[in-house]
């Protein structure tokens, strides 16, 4: 089959797309037709290098996270799908490669497609949806009524979150560049704020949660739009020291980490708010609960640009600028 990998770590220019072994299918597993793959920056920063401190997979290293395609195999003891079903997924962290023609992962991470989307649409969901839920709702502890600063509104992670925190009843500020503003209102937002010229702690009080998709850069200021005991959640930066333990990361590692969450736990106490750090993971389950709310029409895919399977590369780029606008999709079929 054709797909995307890499040989060593690089830039998107260290991207080849070539024959590789088709995916053996072991018990509790199902093999995918892909039709569509989504891009995300985990994927270019794992081609650079950027998780060696985490986990050193071994090359050639399947390039993709997420995707939605039709099962082509089932194997023993898989009783919810059946050969013919279309679905979309998020692989499990160790296990990447949804640029193919066909990809293998356990049954229990998969979901049936939401019955309104194409497969290029639902491709758009699964790391993005897992993200903004667990993050918001898990960590957040969001409920109905919340007031919730989601920053970078116009991004792969920012234009779900606003809509799925507006279909969990929430009142959204988000920040973007002006010429996002019509499409962001579209999603739901109820207040934007133009990071170009203006200052979230100017515009913004007592919220309960901010989502952060840009790095500590942001903290300081969404600290101060937040009440007391409110919650920042980052899906930037060193992860908190369980899922740290999770990984087979060495000493230093796991010793760096800590500092690190003493010291951006110590922040947020200063500013009598909370930190904490997200890291997605994947769930057939919480991706039914995603299919309802899009079926429902309460969340729609925004996307950016589509490439071939062959133009992984230029896709990448794309997303390196960092000014996508939604989701940028591979065509895999
Ligand atoms: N921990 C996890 O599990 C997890 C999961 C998913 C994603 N992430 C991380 O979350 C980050 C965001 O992911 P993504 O897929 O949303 O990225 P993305 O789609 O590449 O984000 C691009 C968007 O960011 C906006 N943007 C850039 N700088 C901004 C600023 N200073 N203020 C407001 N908006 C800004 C851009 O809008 P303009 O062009 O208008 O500036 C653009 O629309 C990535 O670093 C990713 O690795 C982590």
């Amino acid at each position: 089959m054709r797909a995307a990998y890499i040989s060593g770590y690089g830039g998107a220019g260290q991207v080849e797309v070539g024959e590789q072994p088709l995916p053996h299918v072991s018990s509790g597993d199902v093999r995918i037709a892909m039709k569509a793959a989504s891009v995300n920056p985990i994927d270019w920063k794992t081609v650079k290098g950027d998780l060696k401190a985490l986990f050193k997979p071994p090359f050639p290293l399947m390039l993709g996270s997420d995707g939605a395609g039709v099962v082509e195999s089932v194997g023993v003891g898989v009783s919810e799908f059946q050969v013919g079903d279309e679905v979309y997924f998020r692989c499990h962290k160790l296990n990447t490669g949804t640029f193919a023609e066909y990809f293998t992962l356990p049954a229990e991470l998969v979901a049936l497609k939401p019955q309104n989307m194409t497969f290029e649409q639902a491709a758009s969901i699964p790391l993005v949806g897992l993200t903004v839920m667990q993050a918001l709702s898990e960590k957040g502890g969001m409920q109905a009524g919340a007031k919730v600063l989601i920053h970078a509104g116009a991004g792969g992670v920012g234009t779900f979150a606003i809509q799925y925190a507006k279909a969990c009843g929430a009142y959204v500020a988000t920040t973007a560049s002006k010429k996002r503003n019509d499409l962001l209102h579209e999603l739901g937002a109820d207040e934007i704020i133009d990071y170009h010229s203006q200052n979230i702690e100017d515009k913004l009080a007592d919220y309960d949660i901010v989502l952060d998709t840009l790095g500590e850069s942001v903290h300081a200021a969404s600290y101060k739009t937040l009440k007391k005991g409110g919650v920042l959640v980052t899906v930037l930066g060193i992860p908190d020291n369980d899922t740290i333990a999770e990984y087979n990361a060495n000493f230093v590692v796991k010793l760096v980490a800590r500092l690190h969450n003493r010291k951006m736990q110590k922040r947020a106490a200063k500013y009598g708010a909370v930190y904490k750090h997200h890291l997605m993971y994947a769930s057939g389950a919480q991706l039914t609960e995603i299919a309802t709310l899009i079926e429902a029409g309460k969340i729609k895919a925004v996307i950016d640009s589509t490439y071939p399977l062959d133009q992984v590369q230029s896709a990448f780029e794309r997303s390196m600028t960092g000014r996508a606008q939604g989701k940028i999709i591979i065509r895999t079929a």
